[in-house]
């Protein structure tokens, strides 16, 4: 949660313009409030206030602010509420050290009582205003003797929490200190230019050469030259050229990133699903080889990976198979042992839930394969063999390409699994693999074209309900559970999903007329189960709408269609699942709110 740039630059070019695109970039990740500080002729100068990055830049124009260096903030408050007070950056009494963080500071209370009895005075009610006063603290300790960066290395020690931190000070004006833990934190490398920042696209336009700073590493960028240690030891940084386009991170003409995102998606697909073989075979041969699996992740990448764990039961019925939500790993990791393979599932890559667990089975001797999106973040440097998703950015709060992509790249997996263990022989495979390869990018595009203003017209009829149901079974039921978190996370109706059988154990008490019930209905065995229940709704007067293809059964039991393409049982999962994120993306949109940014909601969640 929380965006953040830092730029230092030798050419005669203002910082400002470049730091608020970049916050704008960055928008995603936090917008309650917003700040900037540049250093001018060894003068630090600090805008900043509550609100989005276009409302209060428009008050006090960012771009104003003349300097070749400055950091950038975007907060999803965590300490204090949004205020311009609590907004970064940051400076210590004597305004000549600033600092912009991500993440929390477990121990700020311990830190600050300490501080305010020194007499240091404090501004707001943030955990992260202590880092300056600390560091002002450490270059009084010696008369200013050390320096900056030996006072930041103390300063850095003495905080518990997770941290993506990056401060400058007027006597230095041309060094950005770095620090990172638990919080991403990424650096850009052009001749004349160097960037931080809490994620790649904030600096794209500029440069792809990208080094992914490390937990426990301190870093300092001037123009010329990056710097990184870790205890004490220099680190020769590997830069990384990343595939993006700038284009990939603008809207193009969408007026949201998550309808831009949506149409991505046959393309997304099909990246993905370009994937090395011998990389499958070797994630296959870790399946083969494991005592049991589990999956891991949070929100709507653990949908993938349910997913994924309904594909393994297809294919793997002896093996001992879980699914596990992250942040209740803990709860079950007596599971975990040196035979077990985790299967970690994690758009960003930088997920604090997941990224703790997997650091915890690693501990253990588990293997881990992971799935993401973003090239050499945390959770794929901690696996074995990390998969990556090659879906582009995704700026949308809300995933929808990235979660098709994860979904897809689960499905690629399976069938090598079910090859490997001879389920299929070669023949079969190969026109499976062709089939998911082929057919998969063209079923996205025709779901998209045949069901998109069918969705808009959907979002009229469902857009003044205060709830929703989405029902399905088996393999469909992540389906419904994805739905149904899109709709909520994004419109706000309140909505749930159930194993359509398990409807009538509870929550067919609340369905009154017109109360939208989505019916996940491929033709599958659950096909007859699923109109049954269907029929349950419409016994109540419920507004039933059915995602299905062509079964006249469930469309004469339903109030509203969506038509999907007949495909396999590995491509249902991902082209049912589109008109569900097309009509959350409409519904939100007729009841008045931006998609890109939900509220309470960020992009990467980087706090437990
Ligand atoms: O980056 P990750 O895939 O690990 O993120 C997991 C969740 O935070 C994320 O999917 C979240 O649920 C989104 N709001 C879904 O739209």
């Amino acid at each position: 949660m929380c965006g953040i740039i830092a730029i230092t630059t030798s050419s005669k070019i203002n910082v400002s313009k470049m730091i608020t695109d970049g916050l704008k970039k960055l928008e995603y990740r936090g917008y309650d409030s917003v700040g900037i500080a540049t250093i001018n002729n060894g003068k630090i100068q600090v805008l900043k206030d509550a609100g989005s990055i276009d409302t209060v830049n428009k008050r006090m124009s960012f771009e104003d602010l003349e300097g070749t260096i400055g950091i950038g903030h975007t907060r999803w408050a965590t300490h204090g509420p949004p205020s311009k007070e609590n907004a970064h950056p940051h400076s210590d009494c004597t305004g000549n050290i600033i600092v912009v963080h991500n993440g929390i500071i477990e121990n700020y209370l311990h830190l600050k009582e300490a501080l305010l009895n020194k007499g240091h005075q404090f501004s707001s009610e943030t955990d992260s205003e202590v880092i300056v006063h600390l560091m002002e603290e450490e270059l009084l300790k010696t008369g200013r003797k050390q320096s900056i960066l030996e006072a930041f290395k103390q300063t850095i020690a003495q905080l518990e929490g997770t941290y993506a931190i990056t401060l400058i000070h007027s006597t230095d004006p041309d060094t950005i200190f770095l620090a990172r833990k638990d919080s991403p934190l990424v650096i850009g490398v052009r001749e004349d230019i160097k960037f931080a920042a809490s994620d790649i696209p904030a600096f794209l336009e500029y440069t792809k050469k990208v080094i992914v700073l490390r937990n426990g590493e301190i870093a300092t960028l001037t123009p010329k030259a990056v710097y990184i240690e870790k205890n004490g030891f220099r680190i020769q940084p590997k830069p990384v050229v990343v595939s993006w386009t700038a284009e990939s991170a603008q809207k193009s003409g969408y007026p949201h990133f998550m309808l831009k995102e949506i149409h991505e998606q046959p393309i997304a697909l099909k990246n993905t699903l370009n994937i090395n073989p011998d990389i499958m075979e070797k994630a296959s041969n870790k399946v083969l080889k494991a005592g049991k699996i589990i999956f891991l992740a949070c929100g709507t990448s653990y949908h993938a990976g349910l997913t994924g764990y309904h594909q393994f039961l297809r294919i793997l019925q002896k093996k001992p198979l879980y699914k596990i939500i992250a942040s209740e790993y803990e709860t079950y990791s007596s599971l975990v042992d040196e035979d077990t393979l985790i299967i970690a599932v994690s758009q960003s890559g930088e997920t604090l839930d997941v990224m703790k667990a997997v650091t915890h089975v690693r501990k253990l001797g588990a293997s881990i394969v992971s799935l993401a999106n973003v090239v050499d973040s945390s959770i794929p440097r901690l696996s074995q063999i990390p998969l990556y998703t090659k879906a582009g950015p995704e700026i949308g709060v809300a995933a929808t390409k990235t979660h098709t992509a994860q979904v897809a790249l689960l499905a690629r997996l399976a069938l090598q699994v079910e090859h490997d263990i001879g389920q299929i022989n070669r023949t079969e495979f190969k026109e499976q693999l062709h089939s998911l390869i082929m057919d998969t990018p063209q079923i996205a595009r025709t779901v998209i074209n045949q069901n998109e203003f069918k969705a808009k017209r959907l979002a009229s009829i469902i857009d003044n309900q205060q709830h929703a149901y989405f029902l399905a079974r088996g393999l469909n039921y992540p389906i419904a559970q994805e739905g149904a978190l899109k709709l909520k996370e994004i419109s706000y109706i309140h909505a749930e999903a159930f194993p359509a059988g398990e409807s009538k154990h509870g929550p067919i008490a609340l369905v009154e007329p017109q109360f939208p019930v989505i019916m996940i209905a491929p033709n599958d065995r659950t096909a007859k189960k699923i109109q049954g229940n269907a029929e349950e709704m419409r016994a109540r007067r419920a507004y039933v709408v059915s995602v299905t293809e062509k079964n006249h059964e469930i469309i004469k039991r339903s109030d509203y269609t969506f038509l999907i393409p007949k495909s396999s049982p590995l491509i249902r999962p991902i082209s049912y699942v589109i008109p569900l994120q097309m009509l959350a993306y409409y519904t939100a949109v007729r009841r008045g709110f931006d998609p890109d940014k939900p509220k309470n909601l960020a992009k990467t969640v980087t706090v437990e």
